[in-house]
């Protein structure tokens, strides 16, 4: 079974019955939203919050009852993907675009699950580029700020025009090779004049659910 199915189908023993669920975005929460629809459909009882509109759309496809996250106070748990996770349990989240709504799906939650297979665990985040989200207007005055940390960013671009994110939103995929302060480049990040937000999750995850090639999952606790 490939590694990524193994870890998202197995998030799904940590859902209990009358939960609140922030559904995350990917192909490896993909897994764990089929399985997710298996129990509800045989009568578990829970309401999902999307990161995205792709996961709104395979919810609710697959009968998961939806909720609107301002709707909602609190999430007991939410169960998402990311790009690269370090031994500290920091993240680079984003590689789908969807980084926004997962950051704040994510900081309303009891607990993030994460769902990975084992070429996600790195010593150190940055080979894999952090998407940053901003805002169209200006777009390359704030790649120019955002270059000034030592990376080189790249417009996200699909079909030779720019990537939209479901927010309406440009992304630049930040090359840093090694980010020696996960904490710190969140923040200053954030502090440019453009940016929305930025791929890196820092405090945030509790628990890694990670499939190997060899068919096991390992679970990482904080
Ligand atoms: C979506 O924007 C991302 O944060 C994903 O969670 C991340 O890219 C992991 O995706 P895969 O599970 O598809 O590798």
């Amino acid at each position: 079974m490939d590694s990524k199915q193994i870890a998202g189908e197995k998030a799904v023993e940590y859902v209990q019955d009358g939960m609140l669920v922030g559904l995350g975005t990917g192909s490896t929460v993909y897994w764990t939203i089929v399985a997710l629809a298996e129990l509800v459909k045989k009568g578990l009882d829970i309401k999902g919050v999307p990161t995205s509109k792709s996961t709104e759309t395979l919810a609710e496809d697959l009968g998961i009852p939806l909720v609107n996250l301002s709707s909602v106070n609190h999430l007991d748990l939410t169960i998402d993907g990311a790009d690269e996770v370090n031994p500290k349990f920091e993240l680079i989240k984003g590689g789908g675009g969807a980084l926004l709504r997962e950051k704040m799906v994510a900081s309303i939650s009891q607990r993030l699950l994460i769902v990975i297979d084992e070429s996600k665990y790195v010593r150190h985040l940055g080979a894999f580029p952090l998407p940053v989200e901003i805002v169209p207007f200006g777009w390359e005055m704030t790649s120019k700020q955002i270059s000034r940390l030592g990376c080189n960013p790249t417009l996200r671009a699909k079909e030779n025009s720019p990537f939209i994110t479901d927010n309406g939103n440009y992304i630049l995929d930040c090359y840093f090779e090694k980010i020696q302060s996960p904490y710190k480049l969140n923040h200053t990040l954030n502090m440019i004049p453009g940016v929305v937000e930025n791929g890196l999750f820092v405090h945030m995850a509790d628990t890694i659910v990670m499939g190997n090639r060899s068919g096991n999952v390992e679970i990482l606790n904080k």
